[in-house]
């Protein structure tokens, strides 16, 4: 791919998004259209670094909106499709799926072949367009005490989330097969760092932590997730992007295997020297075991060799590192997520499927 051309980037306004769009017009010569339908899991303050920039450009757009997309195909011309837009938390799949089923499979199907259509106008622009489909590693399923998924494990997801997913990527792969779109899928573990929703792991329990509420461990607190800092996941989109193979899959991870009880205590840790609490007592007295997720994977490990071998990707944020600037993230950046606490999510249990 060219060194300047524009990339669409779906939900760009959301976790991981914001981080993909910010690296792109920061470190790249790259345009940057940013289609976002604004969910409630969207915050146009994660991108407000770059929405200055001239290389910059937002689309309030539904990627389930097959005319919406296709004119904004037609009017930035992009390069490359770097396919983020989901709904993505499992505890409210569990308690609705239906927007999950709308967004992550009908609304990958239609800007598949939106962009289908969009290539079939042009030609020339097929062999360095690229659409690189951005997915989870909960597609496998949960694994065994030992080993990790690799690109071959066979799927088998386990919840309305994974399974929306996992049929996304099929989808993204057939039309690699039958139609020749030049797909590239992409299966990452768990990632955290500035900007994530309140509802995920790691931020609900910093700031109930912070706000004197019980931290709730579903379960035994045992279920293990490999964690990867949000900003290596952007550098490695980014790689794969530009010199991934068309057709190919790449797993992404951190080679930090945690439980949800160690992360936990490791907030705990790091707020405790960062944000004492006002008795001087830990913050893991706040610790609660709670009703497990109803289909709770146990662990999930991604063997993510052919990234480092073929693409020379590194993780480069230990989870130590990772987890203390989260937290000072956090610390300093309250007035974003007092407002989502108020106005979006308060920090009530989801997903028991009631
Ligand atoms: N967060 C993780 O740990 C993780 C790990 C691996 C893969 N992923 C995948 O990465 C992608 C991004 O995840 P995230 O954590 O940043 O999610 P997020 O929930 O923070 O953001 C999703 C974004 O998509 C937008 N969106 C939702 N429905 C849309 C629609 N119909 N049209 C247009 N935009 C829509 C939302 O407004 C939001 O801005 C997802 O595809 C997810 O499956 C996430």
């Amino acid at each position: 791919m060219d060194s300047v051309g524009t990339v669409l980037v779906t939900g760009g306004a959301g976790f991981i998004g914001s981080a993909v769009v910010r690296h792109l017009v920061r470190g790249t010569k790259y345009r940057v259209v940013n289609a976002d339908s604004l969910t409630y899991a969207a915050t146009l303050e994660s991108v407000a670094a770059v929405e200055e920039s001239d290389r910059y450009h937002f689309e309030h757009a539904d990627i389930t909106d097959l005319d919406r997309v296709q004119r904004i195909l037609e009017s930035h011309r992009p390069t490359a499709v770097l396919h983020l837009a989901a709904e993505t938390h499992v505890d409210r799949s569990i308690d609705d799926p239906t927007d999950f089923v709308q967004t992550n499979v009908v609304g990958t199907f239609r800007l598949l072949e939106a962009v289908r259509a969009y290539l079939r106008a042009r030609p020339d622009a097929r062999s360095s367009f690229r659409f690189c489909h951005v997915s989870t590693d909960e597609v496998f399923g949960a694994l065994a005490p030992t080993g990790a998924f690799e690109e071959t494990t066979p799927y088998a997801p386990r919840s309305p989330y994974s399974a929306s997913k996992a049929a996304a990527d099929h989808l993204v792969r057939a039309w690699y097969h039958t139609y020749d779109l030049p797909i590239i899928v992409t299966n990452c573990s768990n990632n955290y760092g500035p900007y994530q929703f309140p509802e995920k792991l790691i931020p609900h329990m910093i700031i109930s932590a912070l706000e004197g509420r019980s931290l709730p461990i579903y379960g035994d607190g045992e279920q293990a997730r490999d964690w990867l800092f949000v900003e290596d996941h952007a550098r490695a989109l980014i790689q794969i992007l530009e010199r991934g193979i068309v057709g190919d899959t790449y797993l992404v991870g951190g080679r930090s295997e945690r439980t949800n009880l160690e992360v936990t205590q490791r907030i705990c840790d790091v707020l405790d020297a960062q944000r004492p609490r006002s008795d001087s007592r830990s913050y893991k007295e706040q610790i609660a075991f709670v009703e497990d997720r109803p289909g709770h994977d146990r662990r999930y490990a991604v063997e993510c060799g052919k990234l480092e071998r073929e693409l020379g990707w590194r993780a480069e944020v230990p989870f130590e590192e990772g987890i203390e600037m989260t937290v000072r993230w956090y610390l300093e950046n309250e007035f974003w997520w007092t407002s989502l606490r108020s106005a979006r999510y308060g920090g009530d249990r989801l997903g028991l499927g009631a």
